[in-house]
């Protein structure tokens, strides 16, 4: 798995010079609007979403230099949805990348607005893109049929367990939707072809799934430490998960499926392929 890990290191670092540079272009941002916002986009997440976007770009050709801009929107929004995924009023949870959750550390309010300010400038960044599509693959992704919906579908679930059916949807809308947006983007900016970008938004739909699958199972099995956020919370928090309505090996079988048929979507690229290929075993094997 090194070779995947130090592929995601390397685009981790190119984003994260990148989202530097967007911090240093103000003037009058107040701290204590800006320090919750860094506090939480630079606390060391994965950064596998830039990581599908600058990937997905270099498959059909294209460069880092202009697919930057959409790497860096995703990552913001995707931290803004876990600050307000912590809230007291929604998960109500104390750690998160490692560290106390941005409500923790800076109040409700700061963090309610560090999210909203976060989701804000990712638009300001991903216009700078030139790519109308760009900006509206964003917004479905992260919004009403995408990650928000899904947020809406995970709390209602609370009060009544979902069907296996519902759950995937449910997956595919709160986790799926941005890493699929992001392999859309990705292969959007680097000139993909139509058959390239309907393959590649299969392989990102299946990743999708496999990954939150994983991400379920690791809340049962993994380890705090790895994790940077707490284990074992779904339950207390009564979430249909995977594991929790099919047990945890038929939930591992799933995940299996997602990443053999990701594999297969990527078949028309030939060896160029093969990061790919490894990202998608990488979404299921990694402890954290
Ligand atoms: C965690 O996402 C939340 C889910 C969508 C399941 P990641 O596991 O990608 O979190 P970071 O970015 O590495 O912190
Ligand atoms: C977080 O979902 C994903 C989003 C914010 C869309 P979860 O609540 O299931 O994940 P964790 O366990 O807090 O990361
Ligand atoms: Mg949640
Ligand atoms: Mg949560």
């Amino acid at each position: 798995m090194n070779g995947i890990e130090d592929f995601l290191l390397e685009k981790a670092r190119k984003t994260e010079q990148a989202l530097e540079g967007y911090f240093a272009s103000w003037n009058g941002a107040p701290a204590e609007l800006a320090e919750p916002m860094r506090y939480s986009l630079f606390a060391g997440g994965k950064r596998l979403r830039p990581g599908l976007v600058l990937g997905a770009a270099m498959l059909v050709g294209g460069d880092d230099e202009s697919a930057l801009p959409a790497a860096c929107a995703m990552e913001m929004i995707h931290t803004y949805s876990l600050i307000h995924d912590d809230l007291p009023s929604m998960d109500d949870d104390d750690l998160r990348r490692g560290r106390p959750t941005c409500h923790k550390a800076y109040g409700e309010a700061m963090a309610i607005l560090a999210g909203d300010a976060l989701l804000t400038m990712a638009f300001d960044v991903a216009a700078q893109t030139g790519d109308a599509a760009i900006v509206r693959e964003i917004a479905h992704a992260a919004g009403v049929e995408g990650m928000v919906g899904g947020q809406v579908i995970d709390l209602m679930s609370e009060d009544k367990p979902l069907t296996v059916d519902a759950l995937r949807r449910l997956h595919s809308y709160k986790t799926g939707a941005l890493i699929r947006g992001s392999v859309r983007c990705g292969a959007m900016l680097g000139g993909a072809n139509a058959e390239q970008l309907a393959a590649l938004t299969a392989y990102g739909e299946r990743i999708g799934l496999a990954f939150q699958i994983a991400d379920d199972i690791l809340n049962v099995t993994g380890a705090e430490a790895d994790m940077g956020k707490p284990v074992g919370s779904d339950e207390a928090h009564h979430k249909s998960t995977y594991p929790a309505l099919l047990g945890l090996e038929e939930a591992r079988r799933l995940a299996g499926e997602q990443v053999a048929s990701a594999i297969v979507a990527l078949d028309g690229f030939g060896a160029e392929g093969e990061t790919f290929r490894d990202l998608a075993r990488y979404v299921v094997e990694r402890r954290k």
